[in-house]
């Protein structure tokens, strides 16, 4: 469907191919993107699937309710375009977003 670009916080990119409807956060596990640990599967409960997303597709990545929104706070390096990945669904609308990860999760 299209495709989207990790990049580590050393730089490394890695640019991967995604599906509609799956998270952003399995997209990262499925092609073993290091430094997703999502911890708790995607409930919104672990904080550790922390992405920074490229200023230009902040918007795209749809809003933050109040529970990504708490878990985020606590989060280390939380910046104003934090997401956490696995509430993010990825859709063609997403075809070449950039995310990049933090140095740690929580
Ligand atoms: S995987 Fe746990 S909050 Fe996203």
């Amino acid at each position: 469907m299209g495709q989207i670009t990790f990049i580590e916080h050393t730089g490394t990119e890695h640019v991967v191919e995604i599906e509609e409807g799956q998270s952003l956060m399995q997209a990262a596990v499925d092609n073993g993107i290091p430094g997703i640990d999502a911890d708790c599967g995607g409930a919104c409960a672990c904080g550790t699937c922390h992405v920074i997303v490229d200023n230009n597709w902040i918007h795209a990545t749809g809003s933050i309710n109040a529970d990504e929104l708490g878990m985020l706070q606590l989060t280390p390096d939380k910046s104003e375009t934090s997401r956490l990945s696995c509430q993010v669904t990825l859709s063609e609308s997403l075809d070449g977003l950039v995310v990049r990860l933090p140095e740690f999760q929580m």
